[in-house]
Protein backbone atom coordinates (compact mmCIF):
# COMPACT_ATOMS: atom_id res chain seq x y z
CA UNK A 1 0.00 0.00 0.00
CA UNK A 2 1.34 3.56 -0.96
CA UNK A 3 0.48 6.85 0.44
CA UNK A 4 -2.87 7.86 2.13
CA UNK A 5 -5.22 9.28 -0.44
CA UNK A 6 -8.29 11.37 -0.31
CA UNK A 7 -11.15 13.29 -1.71
CA UNK A 8 -11.01 16.82 -1.16
CA UNK A 9 -13.41 17.96 -3.23
CA UNK A 10 -16.61 17.09 -5.33
CA UNK A 11 -19.14 18.59 -7.82
CA UNK A 12 -21.83 17.60 -9.99
CA UNK A 13 -23.85 18.77 -12.23
CA UNK A 14 -27.80 17.81 -12.32
CA UNK A 15 -28.73 14.31 -13.89
CA UNK A 16 -31.13 14.27 -16.52
CA UNK A 17 -31.43 15.82 -20.29
CA UNK A 18 -29.23 18.58 -20.33
CA UNK A 19 -28.72 21.06 -23.09
CA UNK A 20 -25.39 22.49 -22.79
CA UNK A 21 -22.60 20.16 -24.79
CA UNK A 22 -20.46 17.32 -23.25
CA UNK A 23 -17.58 20.21 -22.95
CA UNK A 24 -19.47 22.49 -21.30
CA UNK A 25 -21.34 20.02 -18.43
CA UNK A 26 -17.67 18.46 -18.38
CA UNK A 27 -16.36 22.11 -17.19
CA UNK A 28 -18.81 23.14 -14.78
CA UNK A 29 -18.72 19.85 -13.04
CA UNK A 30 -14.61 19.98 -12.89
CA UNK A 31 -15.21 23.36 -11.70
CA UNK A 32 -17.01 22.86 -9.31
CA UNK A 33 -15.19 20.29 -7.59
CA UNK A 34 -12.36 22.73 -7.94
CA UNK A 35 -13.79 25.18 -6.09
CA UNK A 36 -15.19 23.17 -3.05
CA UNK A 37 -11.45 21.76 -2.72
CA UNK A 38 -10.57 25.26 -2.19
CA UNK A 39 -7.85 25.23 -5.25
CA UNK A 40 -7.51 26.33 -8.88
CA UNK A 41 -6.57 24.69 -12.32
CA UNK A 42 -3.13 25.14 -11.61
CA UNK A 43 -2.70 22.56 -8.54
CA UNK A 44 -4.37 19.75 -10.80
CA UNK A 45 -1.29 17.67 -11.83
CA UNK A 46 -3.01 15.00 -14.26
CA UNK A 47 -6.66 14.58 -14.83
CA UNK A 48 -8.81 11.07 -15.25
CA UNK A 49 -11.89 11.30 -17.70
CA UNK A 50 -14.57 8.40 -18.23
CA UNK A 51 -16.64 8.88 -20.86
CA UNK A 52 -17.80 5.44 -23.54
CA UNK A 53 -19.82 7.37 -25.78
CA UNK A 54 -18.25 10.81 -26.40
CA UNK A 55 -18.15 9.25 -30.47
CA UNK A 56 -21.92 10.29 -30.01
CA UNK A 57 -21.40 13.90 -29.72
CA UNK A 58 -18.56 14.37 -32.31
CA UNK A 59 -15.78 14.16 -29.03
CA UNK A 60 -13.71 11.78 -28.39
CA UNK A 61 -9.79 12.01 -26.72
CA UNK A 62 -11.89 14.46 -24.45
CA UNK A 63 -8.79 14.53 -21.55
CA UNK A 64 -6.56 17.40 -23.83
CA UNK A 65 -9.92 19.08 -24.56
CA UNK A 66 -10.66 19.23 -20.73
CA UNK A 67 -7.27 20.42 -19.81
CA UNK A 68 -7.18 23.12 -22.55
CA UNK A 69 -11.08 24.27 -21.52
CA UNK A 70 -9.64 24.40 -17.66
CA UNK A 71 -6.87 26.76 -18.70
CA UNK A 72 -4.07 23.57 -17.95
CA UNK A 73 -3.05 22.18 -21.46
CA UNK A 74 0.26 21.68 -20.43
CA UNK A 75 -1.14 18.99 -17.59
CA UNK A 76 -1.31 15.41 -18.95
CA UNK A 77 -4.75 13.94 -19.26
CA UNK A 78 -6.52 10.51 -19.77
CA UNK A 79 -9.75 9.27 -21.25
CA UNK A 80 -11.04 5.78 -19.67
CA UNK A 81 -13.73 3.74 -20.92
CA UNK A 82 -14.98 0.34 -19.29
CA UNK A 83 -19.08 0.37 -19.60
CA UNK A 84 -21.20 1.84 -17.31
CA UNK A 85 -18.32 1.22 -15.03
CA UNK A 86 -16.39 3.70 -16.67
CA UNK A 87 -16.28 5.83 -13.53
CA UNK A 88 -15.11 3.17 -10.54
CA UNK A 89 -12.45 1.90 -12.65
CA UNK A 90 -11.06 5.38 -13.99
CA UNK A 91 -11.26 6.47 -10.26
CA UNK A 92 -8.94 3.76 -9.19
CA UNK A 93 -6.59 5.00 -11.69
CA UNK A 94 -6.41 8.09 -9.77
CA UNK A 95 -6.38 6.59 -6.74
CA UNK A 96 -3.74 4.62 -7.46
CA UNK A 97 -1.46 7.37 -9.08
CA UNK A 98 -1.64 9.87 -6.52
CA UNK A 99 -1.47 6.73 -3.86
CA UNK A 100 2.08 5.82 -5.85
CA UNK A 101 3.26 9.11 -5.72
CA UNK A 102 3.55 10.32 -8.82
CA UNK A 103 0.62 13.43 -8.06
CA UNK A 104 -0.44 15.19 -4.96
CA UNK A 105 -3.41 16.04 -6.69
CA UNK A 106 -5.79 14.96 -9.66
CA UNK A 107 -8.86 15.47 -10.78
CA UNK A 108 -11.12 12.79 -11.58
CA UNK A 109 -13.98 13.50 -13.63
CA UNK A 110 -17.16 11.68 -15.47
CA UNK A 111 -19.41 12.66 -18.24
CA UNK A 112 -21.65 11.64 -20.59
CA UNK A 113 -24.62 12.41 -23.07
CA UNK A 114 -26.56 10.26 -24.19
CA UNK A 115 -30.40 11.54 -24.29
CA UNK A 116 -29.52 14.07 -27.85
CA UNK A 117 -30.06 10.30 -29.68
CA UNK A 118 -33.32 8.40 -29.56
CA UNK A 119 -34.17 5.44 -27.21
CA UNK A 120 -33.62 2.91 -29.53
CA UNK A 121 -30.54 4.87 -30.67
CA UNK A 122 -29.11 4.99 -27.16
CA UNK A 123 -29.92 1.29 -26.59
CA UNK A 124 -28.05 -0.06 -29.97
CA UNK A 125 -25.25 1.97 -29.00
CA UNK A 126 -25.27 1.07 -25.54
CA UNK A 127 -25.62 -2.68 -26.87
CA UNK A 128 -21.89 -2.45 -27.77
CA UNK A 129 -20.78 -2.43 -24.59
CA UNK A 130 -22.06 -5.90 -24.11
CA UNK A 131 -20.04 -8.84 -25.75
CA UNK A 132 -21.56 -7.92 -29.38
CA UNK A 133 -20.83 -11.30 -30.86
CA UNK A 134 -22.74 -13.13 -28.72
CA UNK A 135 -24.96 -10.50 -27.24
CA UNK A 136 -26.15 -6.98 -28.71
CA UNK A 137 -25.57 -8.36 -32.33
CA UNK A 138 -27.90 -11.69 -31.67
CA UNK A 139 -30.61 -8.72 -30.10
CA UNK A 140 -29.88 -8.81 -26.59
CA UNK A 141 -30.29 -5.21 -25.57
CA UNK A 142 -29.10 -4.35 -21.45
CA UNK A 143 -32.93 -4.31 -20.34
CA UNK A 144 -33.17 -8.08 -21.88
CA UNK A 145 -30.35 -9.41 -20.73
CA UNK A 146 -30.81 -8.02 -17.45
CA UNK A 147 -34.68 -9.47 -17.73
CA UNK A 148 -32.88 -12.62 -18.03
CA UNK A 149 -31.20 -12.38 -14.76
CA UNK A 150 -34.20 -11.76 -12.92
CA UNK A 151 -35.93 -14.26 -14.31
CA UNK A 152 -33.40 -16.68 -12.81
CA UNK A 153 -32.86 -15.08 -9.71
CA UNK A 154 -37.21 -15.03 -9.10
CA UNK A 155 -36.83 -18.71 -10.56
CA UNK A 156 -34.56 -19.70 -7.95
CA UNK A 157 -35.21 -17.80 -4.51
CA UNK A 158 -37.93 -16.71 -2.76
CA UNK A 159 -38.39 -13.27 -4.77
CA UNK A 160 -41.35 -11.80 -6.82
CA UNK A 161 -41.95 -8.98 -9.06
CA UNK A 162 -43.55 -6.85 -6.42
CA UNK A 163 -39.57 -7.10 -4.46
CA UNK A 164 -38.38 -5.92 -7.42
CA UNK A 165 -40.87 -3.13 -7.66
CA UNK A 166 -40.07 -2.45 -3.64
CA UNK A 167 -36.44 -1.71 -4.64
CA UNK A 168 -37.66 1.32 -7.37
CA UNK A 169 -39.74 2.33 -4.84
CA UNK A 170 -37.00 3.05 -2.20
CA UNK A 171 -34.68 4.62 -4.49
CA UNK A 172 -37.72 6.93 -5.48
CA UNK A 173 -38.47 7.91 -2.44
CA UNK A 174 -34.38 8.73 -1.93
CA UNK A 175 -34.31 10.39 -4.99
CA UNK A 176 -37.02 13.02 -3.94
CA UNK A 177 -34.42 14.10 -1.41
CA UNK A 178 -31.86 14.96 -4.08
CA UNK A 179 -32.53 17.82 -5.93
CA UNK A 180 -29.67 16.67 -8.61
CA UNK A 181 -31.65 13.26 -9.46
CA UNK A 182 -32.99 12.67 -12.98
CA UNK A 183 -36.41 11.63 -11.65
CA UNK A 184 -37.87 12.77 -9.20
CA UNK A 185 -41.09 10.94 -8.65
CA UNK A 186 -42.95 9.18 -5.90
CA UNK A 187 -44.23 5.48 -7.13
CA UNK A 188 -45.74 2.87 -5.05
CA UNK A 189 -45.47 -0.81 -5.90
CA UNK A 190 -48.97 -0.55 -7.89
CA UNK A 191 -47.11 1.66 -10.23
CA UNK A 192 -44.46 -0.35 -11.11
CA UNK A 193 -46.29 -3.52 -11.87
CA UNK A 194 -48.44 -1.35 -13.96
CA UNK A 195 -45.87 0.57 -16.08
CA UNK A 196 -45.08 -0.61 -19.39
CA UNK A 197 -43.25 -4.01 -19.71
CA UNK A 198 -39.73 -3.27 -21.32
CA UNK A 199 -38.23 -7.15 -21.06
CA UNK A 200 -40.34 -9.13 -18.64
CA UNK A 201 -40.62 -9.43 -15.76
CA UNK A 202 -38.38 -5.66 -15.86
CA UNK A 203 -41.12 -2.93 -16.52
CA UNK A 204 -40.65 0.62 -16.74
CA UNK A 205 -39.84 1.76 -13.61
CA UNK A 206 -37.75 -1.04 -13.36
CA UNK A 207 -35.10 0.39 -15.85
CA UNK A 208 -32.74 3.47 -15.05
CA UNK A 209 -33.71 6.19 -17.35
CA UNK A 210 -31.00 7.71 -20.23
CA UNK A 211 -29.52 10.49 -18.38
CA UNK A 212 -26.98 13.30 -19.13
CA UNK A 213 -24.61 14.72 -16.63
CA UNK A 214 -21.17 15.09 -15.23
CA UNK A 215 -19.47 14.34 -11.76
CA UNK A 216 -15.79 15.35 -10.69
CA UNK A 217 -13.70 14.87 -7.40
CA UNK A 218 -10.32 16.33 -6.59
CA UNK A 219 -8.21 13.52 -5.10
CA UNK A 220 -5.19 14.16 -2.91
CA UNK A 221 -2.18 13.20 -0.78
CA UNK A 222 -2.46 13.83 3.14
CA UNK A 223 0.26 16.76 3.11
CA UNK A 224 -1.78 18.66 0.06
CA UNK A 225 -5.13 17.36 2.02
CA UNK A 226 -4.30 19.19 5.21
CA UNK A 227 -2.43 22.18 3.79
CA UNK A 228 -5.62 22.83 2.21
CA UNK A 229 -8.00 23.80 4.95
CA UNK A 230 -11.07 22.50 3.24
CA UNK A 231 -12.91 19.24 4.57
CA UNK A 232 -11.79 15.79 3.33
CA UNK A 233 -12.50 12.19 3.24
CA UNK A 234 -10.24 9.24 2.95
CA UNK A 235 -10.19 6.73 0.71
CA UNK A 236 -9.88 2.94 2.98
CA UNK A 237 -10.14 0.35 0.35
CA UNK A 238 -9.98 -0.22 -3.59
CA UNK A 239 -10.55 -3.29 -5.29
CA UNK A 240 -11.57 -4.22 -9.10
CA UNK A 241 -13.08 -7.66 -10.59
CA UNK A 242 -13.55 -9.29 -13.65
CA UNK A 243 -16.42 -12.00 -14.88
CA UNK A 244 -16.73 -13.40 -18.29
CA UNK A 245 -17.97 -10.99 -20.84
CA UNK A 246 -21.07 -12.30 -22.04
CA UNK A 247 -24.15 -13.28 -19.64
CA UNK A 248 -24.09 -17.05 -21.59
CA UNK A 249 -20.89 -17.93 -21.13
CA UNK A 250 -21.05 -17.79 -16.87
CA UNK A 251 -22.16 -20.63 -14.71
CA UNK A 252 -24.48 -18.57 -12.30
CA UNK A 253 -26.66 -15.45 -13.59
CA UNK A 254 -28.23 -14.80 -9.99
CA UNK A 255 -24.51 -13.31 -8.96
CA UNK A 256 -21.90 -10.92 -10.66
CA UNK A 257 -18.36 -12.57 -9.43
CA UNK A 258 -16.43 -9.37 -10.40
CA UNK A 259 -18.42 -8.04 -7.50
CA UNK A 260 -17.73 -10.35 -5.25
CA UNK A 261 -13.97 -10.59 -6.26
CA UNK A 262 -13.55 -6.32 -6.06
CA UNK A 263 -15.44 -6.03 -2.73
CA UNK A 264 -13.34 -8.86 -1.82
CA UNK A 265 -10.05 -6.72 -1.91
CA UNK A 266 -11.46 -3.46 -0.95
CA UNK A 267 -12.27 -5.09 2.60
CA UNK A 268 -8.97 -6.53 2.60
CA UNK A 269 -7.23 -3.47 1.82
CA UNK A 270 -10.05 -1.23 4.44
CA UNK A 271 -9.62 -4.36 7.19
CA UNK A 272 -13.60 -4.08 7.34
CA UNK A 273 -15.97 -6.42 6.72
CA UNK A 274 -19.62 -6.11 5.43
CA UNK A 275 -21.24 -5.00 8.69
CA UNK A 276 -18.85 -1.75 9.30
CA UNK A 277 -20.08 -0.44 6.46
CA UNK A 278 -22.99 2.57 7.46
CA UNK A 279 -24.26 2.98 3.67
CA UNK A 280 -23.45 1.83 0.17
CA UNK A 281 -24.26 3.18 -3.41
CA UNK A 282 -24.45 0.40 -5.59
CA UNK A 283 -25.08 -0.46 -9.36
CA UNK A 284 -28.85 -0.33 -9.94
CA UNK A 285 -29.44 -0.38 -13.61
CA UNK A 286 -32.15 -2.15 -13.13
CA UNK A 287 -33.72 -2.92 -9.73
CA UNK A 288 -32.79 -7.15 -10.27
CA UNK A 289 -29.38 -5.76 -10.10
CA UNK A 290 -29.28 -3.89 -6.60
CA UNK A 291 -30.90 -7.70 -4.86
CA UNK A 292 -27.87 -9.01 -7.16
CA UNK A 293 -25.49 -6.38 -5.71
CA UNK A 294 -26.52 -6.49 -1.87
CA UNK A 295 -25.79 -10.02 -1.71
CA UNK A 296 -22.42 -10.26 -3.88
CA UNK A 297 -21.25 -7.32 -1.48
CA UNK A 298 -21.69 -9.32 1.62
CA UNK A 299 -24.97 -7.48 3.13
CA UNK A 300 -27.30 -10.28 2.85
CA UNK A 301 -26.93 -13.77 2.33
CA UNK A 302 -27.54 -15.39 -0.68
CA UNK A 303 -31.42 -15.74 -2.04
CA UNK A 304 -32.33 -13.20 1.04
CA UNK A 305 -32.04 -9.51 -0.17
CA UNK A 306 -35.84 -9.59 -1.98
CA UNK A 307 -36.82 -10.33 2.09
CA UNK A 308 -34.68 -7.52 3.38
CA UNK A 309 -35.95 -5.15 0.93
CA UNK A 310 -39.65 -6.21 1.70
CA UNK A 311 -38.88 -5.96 5.78
CA UNK A 312 -37.38 -2.09 4.74
CA UNK A 313 -33.60 -3.05 6.10
CA UNK A 314 -32.10 -1.14 2.84
CA UNK A 315 -34.25 2.05 3.48
CA UNK A 316 -32.55 5.60 4.50
CA UNK A 317 -31.18 5.16 8.02
CA UNK A 318 -32.71 1.65 8.47
CA UNK A 319 -30.14 -1.49 9.11
CA UNK A 320 -27.83 -0.47 5.71
CA UNK A 321 -28.71 2.05 3.81
CA UNK A 322 -28.70 1.37 0.25
CA UNK A 323 -28.59 4.14 -3.00
CA UNK A 324 -29.34 7.28 -0.12
CA UNK A 325 -28.99 9.32 -3.53
CA UNK A 326 -31.77 7.78 -5.48
CA UNK A 327 -29.42 5.05 -7.24
CA UNK A 328 -29.03 4.80 -10.85
CA UNK A 329 -32.67 4.17 -10.98
CA UNK A 330 -33.89 7.88 -9.54
CA UNK A 331 -30.62 10.10 -9.26
CA UNK A 332 -30.04 8.72 -13.06
CA UNK A 333 -27.05 7.06 -15.12
CA UNK A 334 -25.09 9.06 -17.59
CA UNK A 335 -22.93 5.89 -18.05
CA UNK A 336 -19.43 7.74 -17.77
CA UNK A 337 -19.91 9.81 -14.59
CA UNK A 338 -22.10 7.32 -12.72
CA UNK A 339 -19.18 5.86 -11.05
CA UNK A 340 -17.66 9.60 -9.56
CA UNK A 341 -21.09 10.74 -9.00
CA UNK A 342 -21.28 7.51 -6.02
CA UNK A 343 -18.23 9.33 -5.06
CA UNK A 344 -20.04 13.01 -4.82
CA UNK A 345 -22.52 11.34 -2.85
CA UNK A 346 -20.44 9.76 -0.09
CA UNK A 347 -18.57 13.20 -0.41
CA UNK A 348 -21.51 15.33 0.38
CA UNK A 349 -23.04 12.55 2.83
CA UNK A 350 -19.60 12.83 5.19
CA UNK A 351 -19.24 16.52 4.80
CA UNK A 352 -22.38 17.95 6.17
CA UNK A 353 -23.67 19.02 2.47
CA UNK A 354 -26.40 15.84 2.39
CA UNK A 355 -29.35 17.41 3.22
CA UNK A 356 -32.90 15.57 3.94
CA UNK A 357 -31.10 12.35 2.40
CA UNK A 358 -28.26 12.59 4.96
CA UNK A 359 -27.57 8.79 6.69
CA UNK A 360 -27.35 9.38 10.71
CA UNK A 361 -24.08 8.94 12.19
CA UNK A 362 -22.64 7.44 9.17
CA UNK A 363 -18.54 7.30 9.21
CA UNK A 364 -17.61 3.78 6.63
CA UNK A 365 -19.53 4.16 3.28
CA UNK A 366 -19.05 1.83 0.17
CA UNK A 367 -19.53 2.39 -3.78
CA UNK A 368 -19.88 0.03 -6.07
CA UNK A 369 -20.29 0.17 -9.89
CA UNK A 370 -19.89 -2.61 -12.42
CA UNK A 371 -19.82 -2.26 -16.82
CA UNK A 372 -22.28 -4.04 -18.73
CA UNK A 373 -23.71 -6.74 -17.00
CA UNK A 374 -20.92 -6.90 -14.52
CA UNK A 375 -17.91 -7.95 -16.88
CA UNK A 376 -15.92 -5.09 -15.15
CA UNK A 377 -16.48 -4.16 -12.09
CA UNK A 378 -14.45 -1.98 -8.80
CA UNK A 379 -15.66 -1.30 -5.34
CA UNK A 380 -14.35 2.11 -2.66
CA UNK A 381 -14.43 1.95 0.69
CA UNK A 382 -14.24 5.51 2.38
CA UNK A 383 -14.27 7.18 6.07
CA UNK A 384 -15.14 9.88 7.39
CA UNK A 385 -12.47 12.16 8.68
CA UNK A 386 -14.02 13.82 11.80
C1 LIG B 1 -36.82 2.05 -19.84
C2 LIG B 1 -36.62 2.68 -21.21
C3 LIG B 1 -36.74 1.61 -22.30
C4 LIG B 1 -37.70 3.74 -21.40
O1 LIG B 1 -37.50 4.34 -22.66
P1 LIG B 1 -38.72 5.00 -23.46
O2 LIG B 1 -39.87 4.06 -23.48
O3 LIG B 1 -38.20 5.49 -24.77
O4 LIG B 1 -39.11 6.17 -22.54
P2 LIG B 1 -39.33 7.68 -22.99
O5 LIG B 1 -37.98 8.35 -23.04
O6 LIG B 1 -40.19 7.73 -24.21
O7 LIG B 1 -40.11 8.23 -21.76
C5 LIG B 1 -41.46 7.86 -21.50
C6 LIG B 1 -41.80 8.37 -20.10
O8 LIG B 1 -41.18 7.55 -19.10
C7 LIG B 1 -40.24 8.30 -18.36
N1 LIG B 1 -39.07 7.43 -18.22
C8 LIG B 1 -38.23 7.05 -19.18
N2 LIG B 1 -37.34 6.16 -18.69
C9 LIG B 1 -37.65 6.01 -17.38
C10 LIG B 1 -37.13 5.23 -16.35
N3 LIG B 1 -36.12 4.40 -16.61
N4 LIG B 1 -37.68 5.30 -15.12
C11 LIG B 1 -38.73 6.12 -14.89
N5 LIG B 1 -39.29 6.89 -15.86
C12 LIG B 1 -38.76 6.83 -17.08
C13 LIG B 1 -39.95 9.54 -19.16
O9 LIG B 1 -39.60 10.64 -18.32
C14 LIG B 1 -41.27 9.77 -19.82
O10 LIG B 1 -42.18 10.36 -18.92
P3 LIG B 1 -43.21 11.49 -19.41
O11 LIG B 1 -44.04 10.82 -20.47
O12 LIG B 1 -43.95 11.83 -18.16
O13 LIG B 1 -42.35 12.58 -19.94
C15 LIG B 1 -35.21 3.35 -21.30
O14 LIG B 1 -35.14 4.38 -20.32
C16 LIG B 1 -34.11 2.33 -21.06
O15 LIG B 1 -33.77 1.53 -21.95
N6 LIG B 1 -33.43 2.37 -19.88
C17 LIG B 1 -32.30 1.50 -19.63
C18 LIG B 1 -31.01 2.19 -20.00
C19 LIG B 1 -29.84 1.22 -19.97
O16 LIG B 1 -29.88 0.11 -20.48
N7 LIG B 1 -28.74 1.62 -19.34
C20 LIG B 1 -27.57 0.80 -19.20
C21 LIG B 1 -27.76 -0.14 -18.07
S1 LIG B 1 -26.60 -1.47 -18.09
Amino acid sequence: MGEKVYVLGAGSTKYGKLSESIIEIALNASKDAIDSAGITPKDVKAGYISNVFGVADKQVHMAPVIMSNLGIPEVPGLTIESACGSGSVMFREAFANVSAGFYDCVLALGVEKVTHTSTVESTTLFSYCSDFFYEGGNGASFPGLFGSMARAYLATYKATEEDLARVAVKNHENGLLNPKAHVRKKITVDDVLKSPVVASPLKLYDCCPFSDGASAVILCNEEFAKKSGKPYIEIVGSGRGASPASVQSRKDITTIPSTVEAARQAYKMANLSPKDIDFVEVHDCFTIAELIDIEDLGFFPKGTAAQAVREGRTKLNSDITVNPSGGLKSKGHPIGATGVGQVVEVYEQFTNKAGDRTVKDAEIAMTHNFGATGASAAVHIFKKIK
